[in-house]
């Protein structure tokens, strides 16, 4: 397959950026995105430029460190992580456009790589217990209701990769940080902390310039955990519990 791509590129934070076309061929159909850029840097390497820089770790869709927007879209057209997407969901011949994440709180470091620490800031003010684990419980020994527990893992599916932010008009993390309180508010170990957690994660989420939610749902639409709208509806309900109770 042959691509004509069209790149951001950007040499550091300061620099002002702009977008660089590329000719690739010889790719295969099977090759995953971030595959397809390999090809790409190890030509503009051979020839003395310098190659694009974009995130990427497990290139299997567990650890959250690669994304992009391609053809306007955070991780591309399948509603999966950009590593796990492959160049068989592309035409010969088209043509690719690749940006960063587009958002306040995620400043671009060099090309396609953003800064996302905000993500890691809002972990840190409460995405934490503090009841003591000791060794591995018996499976058995705190019943939780099978609901609970299926609605908390699918929300610990989470990968923090930053494409609902990425995706929403308003640059909103809600998404992330519903996952988050979802994941933890439901089991009894995440009881403790329950109405001071979603307080201090959602002032984290505020104060690093994130947008608030307007409920449009682009965020779902490209979360390739699909982490669902009911887990921001639980944080807005943990939220004014806090509140209005003055628990927190
Ligand atoms: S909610 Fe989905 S899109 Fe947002 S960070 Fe988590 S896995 Fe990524
Ligand atoms: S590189 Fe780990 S999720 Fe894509």
């Amino acid at each position: 397959m042959r691509f004509t791509l069209r790149i951001w590129r950007q040499r550091s934070a300061g620099d002002r950026g702009r977008m660089v076309g590329y000719e690739v061929d010889d790719v295969s159909p099977e090759m995953s995105f971030l595959e397809m850029l390999d090809v790409l840097n190890e030509r503009l390497v051979l020839a003395g430029d310098e190659p694009v820089a974009f995130d990427h770790d497990c290139r299997e869709g567990i650890c959250g460190m690669c994304g992009v927007v391609i053809n306007g879209v955070a991780h591309g057209p399948e509603q999966t992580t950009t590593c796990q997407l492959h160049m068989r969901s592309f035409r010969d011949g088209d043509v690719i456009v690749v940006e960063p994440w587009r958002a306040g709180a995620f400043p671009v470091v060099k090309d396609l790589v953003v800064d996302r620490g905000a993500f890691d800031r809002i972990i840190s003010a409460g995405g934490y217990i503090s009841a003591p684990t000791g060794s591995a419980p018996d499976a058995h020994a705190i019943p939780v209701p099978k609901d609970d527990a299926d609605a908390a893992f699918d929300a610990a599916t989470c990968i923090g990769c930053g494409a609902c932010v990425a995706a929403c008009p308003n640059a909103s993390a809600m998404l992330f940080t519903a996952a988050k309180i979802t994941h933890l508010g439901l089991l009894p170990q995440g009881q403790p902390e329950r109405d001071s957690r979603v307080v201090a994660m959602v002032d984290q989420m505020d104060a690093e310039g994130f947008g608030g939610c307007t409920n449009i749902g682009e965020c779902t639409a490209v979360c390739p955990k699909g982490i669902g709208l009911e887990t921001i509806a639980r944080l807005n309900h943990d939220l004014l519990s806090a509140v209005r109770t003055g628990k927190a």
